[in-house]
């Protein structure tokens, strides 16, 4: 359960486990899990278990627990570039009003985010490829 959970959001439901996840890590206050439309293969979300729609709203013991997650959690992807993307607010590309850090891999020039276009390059790989992936990640933490 998060806590300050709003019952209309996405993310809090999966911190309850009412919407399942490809669960990469998690600890006391953090939760991180695969993107299931990723950019890149190992698209992950790092998430507060905190319902805050920006980062501004976050209560700062969340913030300090959720930056060494990041970093793990990118080093597991075992791409060696990648970008950490965090957005807040409908005009700046947040769409789901939870809090949340996404960690991208960037494999070579055509996979990965390409800033500057208009969409991102979304795939739709079926559960057992995710699940693939989370477990080749969960190895390497
Ligand atoms: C880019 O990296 C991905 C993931 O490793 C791979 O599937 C794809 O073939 C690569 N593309 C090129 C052009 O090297
Ligand atoms: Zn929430």
């Amino acid at each position: 359960m998060a806590a300050n959970e709003d019952a209309s959001c996405l993310f809090c439901a999966i911190i309850s486990g009412k919407i399942p996840c490809h669960k990469v890590y998690e600890t006391e206050h953090c939760l991180a899990f695969l993107d299931i439309m990723p950019i890149s293969e190992g698209h992950t979300q790092v998430i507060p278990k905190y319902h805050a729609v920006t980062l501004g709203d976050l209560p700062d013991e969340y913030l300090r627990e959720i930056g060494p997650i990041v970093k793990k959690v990118a080093l597991a992807t075992g791409v060696e570039q990648y970008n950490i993307v965090q957005n807040n607010g409908k005009m700046a590309f947040q769409h789901v009003p939870h809090v949340h850090f996404h960690v991208i891999p960037k494999p070579n020039e055509t996979e990965g985010l390409i800033v500057g276009q208009q969409n991102w390059p979304q795939t739709k790989p079926e559960n057992d490829v995710l699940a693939a992936t989370c477990a080749k990640m969960r190895q390497r933490l």
